[in-house]
């Protein structure tokens, strides 16, 4: 990579050269940093035809928002991004909302939102030295690495803790990842992640802790406002663990906004389980954020401290938007929901965003005028379990048409779709 001048800021102000040696937290603060641009400039560089004539569908259509220059040719062998987006016309008639959209990143090659970051993150490695990249995790960040570094052939080892899904310790077993499993949760695990990048020089991946996983998230919004045809949604729902995506996604808002592409920004909702809620309840509470002891089996967004959670804060209070908590149960409900309503089968963290919708029509907080955008940000087949616990009795029948005939006989109430 020629060496190129990035800037940085971190949650605190303090304005820092970002380098080769120094791509991580604030040198003077130790908080986490933000990539900064020169929106004059991109203003002159971008507009809104210019992605379209790239002829791009992948990330890689958006070259000028990224903080360095590469040679997109070296690093495009998966499709990464440009994922659907739905208009939900089932639940919108059943929600009384008609404008209501699923971004469905279950379609990204690992089957997560995180590929749009592991990709930036193992760019910036290769780019810059090292040979090994490493992540903790606590699933998808993972299996992403995993996928990504196979598909460029780049060492990679992954801190997961002990209770990652099966699916998703089965991707990183076949991704060939070198799996190390903590004794702990996530956070254990994260803290050993960094204490071994000091150690041993490795590049780390982090959530929170890389400020470059930030500028890959920040594209989903880019392909939503396109996807949209350049209007804005009234809303996004964001499923919030550390914090980092919710912060992607308000980068990515202001990136086109500041270079002129759009004229408004939607408001953010932030939604969390209420077994792991850190960031919701500090702005509820109008509070800094406090670590909680995290426990929902939306596992995705289980976490005691999230790692990005001042950005997270940040971004819901500068986007003038809401967050909003809901229990393991209702997420489970949106589960169902999006899939026999629509068809999307999503992991329990990427669910929640209709939870919280849901439950903020039912308190009449949001109005049915309003257009909305979900994320849907992980493949339901990431963990079975917990859907198969859910789902009720099968028919079990003998090899015997008379059977069939007598199993349909009996009634089929449509109010079980959404039991
Ligand atoms: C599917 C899915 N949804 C939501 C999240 C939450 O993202 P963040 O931790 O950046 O808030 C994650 C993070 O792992 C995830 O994998």
């Amino acid at each position: 990579m020629k060496e190129t001048i990035i800037r940085g800021e971190c949650v605190r102000g303090h304005k820092i050269r970002i380098t080769r040696e120094h791509h991580y937290t604030c040198p003077d603060c130790g908080s986490n940093l933000d990539i900064l641009y020169d929106y004059s400039l991109l203003k002159k560089k971008v507009s809104r035809s210019l992605f379209r004539k790239s002829g791009e569908f992948s990330i890689f259509r958006y070259l000028e928002f990224f903080p360095f220059r590469f040679r997109k040719e070296d690093y495009s062998r998966l499709q990464i991004g440009w994922t659907p987006l739905y208009h939900a016309s089932r639940l919108a008639s059943l929600l009384h909302l008609p404008s209501l959209y699923i971004k469905d990143d279950s379609r990204q090659p690992s089957g997560s939102l995180k590929d749009r970051a592991g990709i930036m993150a193992l760019i910036h490695c290769l780019e810059t030295g090292p040979k090994m990249i490493i992540a903790a995790s606590t699933g998808n960040a993972a299996s992403s690495l995993a996928c990504l570094s196979a598909g460029l052939g780049t060492g990679n080892a992954v801190f997961v803790p002990k209770n990652i899904p099966r699916a998703k310790l089965a991707q990183l077993r076949v991704y060939g990842s070198r799996v190390i499993m903590v004794n702990g949760n996530y956070d254990s695990a994260y803290e050993l992640s960094v204490r071994a990048t000091e150690k041993f020089g490795w590049y780390n991946r982090n959530t929170g802790f890389n400020p470059f996983t930030r500028e890959g998230k920040k594209t989903v919004s880019y392909e939503i406002i396109e996807q949209l045809n350049w209007s804005v949604p009234d809303y996004i729902f964001v499923p919030v663990g550390d914090g980092n995506i919710i912060s992607g996604v308000w980068k990515g808002l202001k990136d086109f906004y500041y270079a002129g592409l759009i004229r408004k920004l939607p408001r953010l909702v932030a939604v969390q389980s209420s077994g792991s809620a850190a960031v919701a309840r500090a702005f509820l509470e109008k509070r800094g954020i406090r670590p909680v002891k995290a426990g929902t089996l939306a596992d995705s967004i289980s976490v005691d401290f999230p790692r990005d959670g001042d950005f997270a804060l940040k971004a819901i209070i500068e986007s003038d938007g809401l967050a909003v908590i809901v229990p393991d149960k209702e997420i489970l409900q949106a589960q169902k929901l999006l899939a026999c309503c629509q068809g999307i089968f999503i992991e329990p963290s990427g669910s929640a965003p209709l939870a919280g919708l849901m439950r903020l029509l039912k308190e009449k907080k949001i109005s049915g005028k309003k257009s909305v955008v979900l994320l849907a940000t992980g493949s339901g087949l990431k963990d079975i379990d917990a859907v198969l616990r859910g789902s009720g009795p099968l028919d079990r029948i003998e090899p015997d048409i008379r059977e069939v005939e007598r199993i349909f006989r009996k009634k089929t109430r449509s109010s079980d779709l959404f039991a």
